[in-house]
């Protein structure tokens, strides 16, 4: 049965951490995989997520099985978060969500719904996108196509040419679109391109699927979620995958939340059960933890407080992390304008050199992107922005 199998490469992303972890080199900088890194190269345990923790363990009462669809208060609460809790779609009682684990596992729900609800499908995702995207949805049958997104050679949207795209696409196709903090080139939308994107989905009539992996990380917690919004307000029907790992910090824990809407609550309801229907076919039902801590947090208006001013930090940091970085290529004498990196948002950025010069840094300096030359900004500290800097001036 086995025998035939043949080994499949690492990763492109995760594969680096075990490559980073095995580095042995004492200078060595990781930015790899997408985790938040403070000042000292650290991924710390949030404290409103260790008090939440503390008040967990105080008064959980059953380890009992939770239900496909996880908790109801953490559906309700991260819906209110995503959407604003006075939005029409939540008013209308048109949106049903349910726990899930992680932002992949919620995307997974979402691919194994549609293909559930047309068989022929099709997926759009911009090129380039977080790369396992294009396997998650191919995993679950789906056909995979990509719209015109990204630039590399001017670092800038080709938003013509995605609209031009999308133009095309009709009731058969499910668009999937980054809130925020675009996965892997950190180039988002502006709210008057949203308002364009909305307009053509509602004329086309084609399915959005927003992915909100990083709300709060890119301008605000509101303002990441313009386009969510705006799109739930216009569209009839739409899908959400949010996630808890980055702006919680909850990434071990795999807590994030898929959600549904449609025309009407009744069509809700029916959406609900085949998503319910999907997840017991799939993993059963979520882990609890992650979601546990997240509702505590927002229903403490003093842990909420405490959460927006540590997402306040981690957020200033990687903006920061940004404008250091620019500053500091020029500071090696690089001419090369690198000024885009300070514009865009959210963890990622684009580099813009090519695989050997990726795997020069890597095997020479033992900095570490993936192979795209996606960098993740959070990596980088005072104390290694200048190798890093006077690293990449080396290999240019
Ligand atoms: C990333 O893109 O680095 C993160 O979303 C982690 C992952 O699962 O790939």
């Amino acid at each position: 049965m086995f025998n035939h199998l043949q080994a499949m490469p690492a990763d492109p992303i995760l594969g680096l951490l075990s490559q980073f972890r095995d580095d042995p080199r004492p200078v060595k900088v990781d930015l790899g995989v997408g985790v938040y890194k403070d000042p000292q190269g650290n991924t710390p345990i949030l404290a409103c997520v260790k008090t939440a923790e503390r008040l967990r363990t105080a008064t959980e009462t059953t380890k009992v099985y939770i239900g496909p669809a996880g908790s109801e208060k953490f559906n309700r609460l991260i819906c209110h978060l995503a959407f604003g809790a006075d939005h029409s779609v939540i008013e209308q009682n048109r949106v049903r969500s349910v726990s899930t684990p992680g932002g992949t596992g919620s995307l997974k729900v979402a691919a194994d719904f549609i293909k559930r609800c047309n068989p022929d499908a099709t997926m759009w995702v911009s090129d380039p996108t977080w790369a396992n995207h294009v396997s998650l949805f191919k995993s679950a049958g789906l056909k995979v196509e990509n719209y015109p997104y990204y630039d590399q050679q001017n670092n800038q949207l080709k938003f013509e040419e995605m609209l031009a795209a999308l133009r095309q696409l009709g009731g058969n196709d499910v668009v999937l679109l980054h809130a925020c903090c675009h996965n892997p080139t950190g180039q988002d939308l502006t709210e008057a391109q949203w308002d364009q994107v909305v307009a053509v989905a509602v004329e086309r009539g084609f399915t959005p699927l927003i992915d909100m992996a990083y709300q709060g990380f890119g301008d605000s917690l509101e303002r990441d979620a313009y386009g969510v919004r705006k799109m739930a307000a216009a569209v009839d029907a739409m899908l959400l995958c949010a996630s808890c790992s980055k702006n919680f910090g909850l990434y071990r824990e795999r807590i994030g939340a898929c959600a549904v809407i449609t025309q009407d609550s009744a069509k809700a309801d029916i959406a609900l059960s085949v998503m319910l229907h999907a997840i017991r076919a799939n993993y059963s039902m979520p882990p609890a933890h992650g979601a546990a801590l997240v509702e505590t947090i927002l229903s403490s208006e003093e842990l909420s407080q405490q959460w927006l001013e540590e997402l306040a930090v981690m957020r200033n940091r990687i903006n920061g992390n940004r404008a250091m970085l620019v500053e500091r290529i020029k500071a090696a004498g690089v001419t090369r304008d690198f000024s885009f990196i300070a514009q865009q948002k959210g963890m990622f950025s684009f580099l813009g050199i090519s695989l050997e010069q990726v795997e020069r840094l890597k095997r020479d300096y033992g900095i570490y992107m993936v192979g795209s030359s996606r960098m993740s900004v959070a990596g980088i500290t005072e104390d290694n922005v200048d190798y890093l800097a006077q690293s990449i001036a080396a290999i240019l």
